[in-house]
């Protein structure tokens, strides 16, 4: 192998590594590669450099750019969260469109492209992520690099009617037409990639499936992302200390997710209320609501931190008693090890997300499960991962009675049952871990015209 793989994402992890899905899927890569990961660095400074430090170099190197004040406030709480996030998670009338906010996204990834190009060889496959680099090919291609680029979307792919809410909604396939390979979580975002590509007059479609846009050929495929299934399962069997601690509830719900609107909460917390109100009264279950705050300058997160306070108060207020609290609401986050116990214990996991790419939390609560006496997933239809776990109890995230209906069925699910629907969600977990999710996006960029292989 010749070239090196070059990983570029807004958030870069720790020194540390620390535990996430793609963390570890591309830690492996990126160690036998010698590879490159680029992000942002952590303090905003005042006027940012032109180019990229050495944040660590081993096992890897990681390389950092550098945002000023006003970068994080147009760039990334701006033009990334404020105007493509909620567009991809279907609220556009969230969208704060403002010409400061798009000026800073393009500069960024022009600067960063610069920055790129001035350390890529010729040979390096690029693979970049997420919603804060769509255009990133684009620049880098304005720079003459040929590289192998590789985009992958964490987060839904938008539909065509909410992509017309862009101040130039035609840049968008411009910009995806530039990556060699364009990788999304589902085949619903495939489709919806294809149709935006399918009313552009500039995109030709050939017999292969690819895309001709100008006169670059793009592949569109999806790439379920997956979990390190065999680390979960270890934490979450580890015999240390119980993680709700002497209080620990008898039987407990369990949601962990980012403050973040697109999770569906209230809505959660008014199905818990819902349940409770036709609860058998030997029934006690808790509700125990991981959310740590998220992009709090923001206004759509500031309102739904405020909502959800409310709804929480008035649920254990309406039906808490002397010696039990329906709702344990913790507004911060807890180490992975410890989630991973949480999990184990908790005799349902609620994913009520309205729009989602993946949502991991599904795979880790299933890894999590001890086959013998697994949990209950509830899964919202309209998160990435309802695709591959179909054998979930899929809800609707709007019906309140729905998901309170999965709750109640949930408590009650006779263990045969509970075991089945498991079985057949954990091997669609396994079937696609981080490891491989990493490797087949890679295998399938490096048949476009190259010379990088995975590694081994
Ligand atoms: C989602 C996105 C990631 C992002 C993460 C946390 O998972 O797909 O790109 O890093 O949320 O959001 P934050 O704004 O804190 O980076």
């Amino acid at each position: 192998m010749t070239g090196r793989l070059i990983v570029v994402s807004n958030r870069i992890p720790s020194e540390t590594g620390g535990a996430g899905g793609l963390i570890v899927a591309l830690h492996d890569a990126l160690s036998a590669t010698g590879g490159l990961w680029i992000g942002a660095e952590a303090d905003p400074v005042e006027t940012p450099g032109e180019s990229l430090r050495v944040l660590s170099s081993q096992p890897y190197s990681r390389l950092g750019y550098q945002l000023s004040h006003q970068e994080i406030e147009h760039f990334y709480l701006g033009y990334s969260n404020s105007v493509l996030w909620p567009l991809c998670h279907r609220r556009p009338d969230l969208v704060d469109l403002k010409p400061a906010y798009e000026e800073s996204y393009r500069a960024v990834n022009r600067r960063v492209a610069r920055m790129i190009a001035a350390i890529a060889r010729p040979e390096d496959t690029i693979w970049v992520h997420d919603y804060h680099f769509f255009p990133l090919a684009a620049e880098l291609r304005a720079l003459r690099l040929q590289n192998r680029i590789g985009f992958f979307l964490h987060i839904p792919f938008p539909s065509l009617g909410d992509l017309s809410v862009l101040s130039q909604p035609a840049d968008f396939a411009e910009w995806l037409g530039h990556y060699n390979l364009v990788g999304l979580q589902t085949l619903s975002d495939v489709a919806r990639a294809l149709e935006m590509f399918r009313a552009d007059p500039r995109a030709e479609f050939l017999m292969d499936g690819t895309v001709k846009f100008r006169d670059r050929i793009t592949s569109v495929r999806s790439f379920p992302i997956g979990i390190d299934v065999e680390q979960f399962q270890k934490d979450a069997a580890a015999q240390d200390e119980q993680p709700l601690g002497k209080e620990a509830p008898e039987s407990y719900f369990i949601g962990v997710d980012r403050l973040d609107y697109s999770k569906g909460l209230p809505n959660r917390f008014r199905a818990f209320g819902r349940y409770l109100e036709n609860r058998p009264p030997d029934q006690r279950p808790c509700l125990v609501q991981i959310a740590p705050p998220s992009r709090e300058r923001v206004q759509a997160y500031h309102d739904i931190t405020r909502e959800l306070e409310e709804i929480a108060g008035h649920l254990n207020g309406t039906f808490a008693e002397l010696d039990w609290t329906p709702l344990r609401y913790i507004h911060r986050s807890v180490p992975r090890h410890r989630l991973a116990r949480l999990f184990r214990g908790a005799r349902g996991c609620l994913v009520t997300s309205y729009a989602d790419g993946m949502n991991l939390v599904a795979k880790e609560y299933v890894a999590a499960q001890d086959p013998d006496d697994p949990g209950v997933l509830i899964l919202s239809r309209l998160a990435g991962a309802a695709e591959e776990l179909s054998a979930a109890l899929l809800i609707n995230p709007y019906d309140i009675d729905d998901i309170a209906g999965a709750i109640r069925q949930a408590v009650s699910m006779p263990l045969a049952e509970r075991q089945r629907r498991h079985a057949a969600c954990l091997k669609a977990v396994m079937a696609n871990d981080a490891t491989g999710w990493a490797r087949s996006f890679v295998s399938v960029l490096s048949q476009v015209p190259g010379t990088l292989v995975w590694p081994g």
